[in-house]
């Protein structure tokens, strides 16, 4: 198969699709692969690498879409790219297309197979969003130590403090992917861990395998105002799939906060678990309200692009293989967790939570899969 890996042109977008290991791994397999110049560049790797590794390189994006029977991104298309995306090029890439219309409406025209990275599923994981989470939650630690210097506004405590010293206090809210990874780091820094979940379940898993400075507690509106008076860093970590975020920590707590304690609301791209949180940028992440510093970007893992595009890339690859071996549509026939995945095929909205929200007509996906069955 053709496979073609543009530069992402999204704004402060650094990820790439596919790393030289990646290319190499394609190549193997027959493939061809052609790489946008410097679309490795915001993560370290450059044209040589990708060209050592057998991509053609090509000069411009139109030429990249203009040559691939496959396209691999990171983000979704943005509107320069519409036009570029011709019928049956297949896409695999994240496209959140329930939060976005005018996405959904210019893949429905391009007639393109959309196969969309956050509705791949395995068993009831998303294994191609799980990444991202992994980097957020280890990353809320190293933001959340940062902010707590003085110079940066916080309380001046060290995470782990120093002998003689008493550590800090770190609350994690939601003991999921990312409250996992978060509460991991900050134990390893040696601060004063509690972890909260309302699946009691998920808490034995916790306590089982988490070092002896974290500990388990359900989480309560009652528990959260009394442990939420001793914390100096809080990491809101909950998702409630399909759902706003519930607002744990309340306007009304940060008064019983510690003045330069910071929130870290990672859940911010689901509007957020502290009701005082709205979205910020790499280029301004804080704000302070009630002498408590909030930290709430909705990018997190933006910052780190070479940890994430491998990350990424190493949770992608396998099935951006299995497309390139067998055409989107024997791979999909052949793997739930794939099929799962489409969500706009040839103009028709084949995922019905992307229908539903932009009241369009809904085609089951099993109609595209079983011509081909029929035909073999
Ligand atoms: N800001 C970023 O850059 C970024 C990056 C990755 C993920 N995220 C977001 O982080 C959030 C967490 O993601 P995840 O992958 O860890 O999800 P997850 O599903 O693995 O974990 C969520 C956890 O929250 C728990 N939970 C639900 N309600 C709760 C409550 N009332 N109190 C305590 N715990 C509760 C669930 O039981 C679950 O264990 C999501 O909103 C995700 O979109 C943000």
């Amino acid at each position: 198969m053709i496979i073609g890996v543009p530069k992402e042109i999204k704004n402060n977008e650094n990820r790439v699709a596919l790393t030289p290991a990646g290319v190499n791994e394609m190549k193997k397999h027959g493939h061809q692969v052609y790489v946008q110049s410097t679309a490795g560049e915001g993560s370290g790797f450059s044209d040589e690498a990708f060209a050592e590794a057998g991509a053609n390189i090509l000069a411009t994006i139109e030429e990249v879409y203009g040559i691939a029977e496959m396209i691999i991104k990171v983000k979704e298309p943005i509107e320069f790219e519409y036009d570029l995306i011709r019928e049956d090029q297949l896409l695999f890439t994240y496209f959140h297309f329930a939060s976005y219309e005018p996405l959904t409406k210019a893949m429905i025209e391009s007639k393109s197979v959309c196969l969309a990275y956050e509705t791949v599923e395995r068993g009831r994981g998303l294994p191609l969003l799980v990444p991202m989470s992994e980097v957020a939650g280890r990353m809320s630690i190293q933001e959340g130590a940062k902010y707590l210097e003085k110079p940066m506004q916080g309380r001046g405590i060290l995470l782990g403090g120093v002998p003689g010293v008493k550590p800090a206090k770190v609350l994690v809210l939601g003991g999921g992917i990312v409250g996992y990874q978060s509460a991991k780091m900050a134990a390893g820094l040696g601060a004063d861990v509690t972890i909260m979940d309302i699946s009691l379940d998920r808490l034995r898993y916790l306590d089982d395998v988490m070092a002896a400075n974290v500990t388990t507690m359900m989480s309560s509106e009652y528990n959260i105002r009394q442990e939420i008076k001793e914390a100096d860093l809080v990491i809101g970590a909950v998702l409630i799939p399909g759902a706003k975020a519930p607002h744990l920590v309340t306007r009304d707590m940060l008064k019983d906060m510690k003045p330069g304690a910071v929130l870290v609301d990672v859940a911010v791209d689901q509007g957020g678990c502290i009701e005082t949180c709205k979205p910020t940028t790499h280029a301004d992440p804080i704000f302070i309200i009630d002498d408590v510093v909030h930290y709430c970007v909705a990018n997190m893992p933006g910052a780190v692009p070479y940890t994430s595009t491998l990350a990424l890339t190493n949770a992608t690859l396998p099935y951006a293989l299995e497309l390139a071996n067998k055409g989107w549509k024997k791979a999909c026939q052949e793997s739930s967790e794939l099929k799962t995945g489409l969500n706009v095929v040839k103009g028709d909205v084949v995922y019905k939570a992307v229908a539903e929200a932009f009241d369009l007509p809904y085609v089951p996906v099993e109609e595209y899969l079983q011509d081909e069955e029929m035909a073999v």
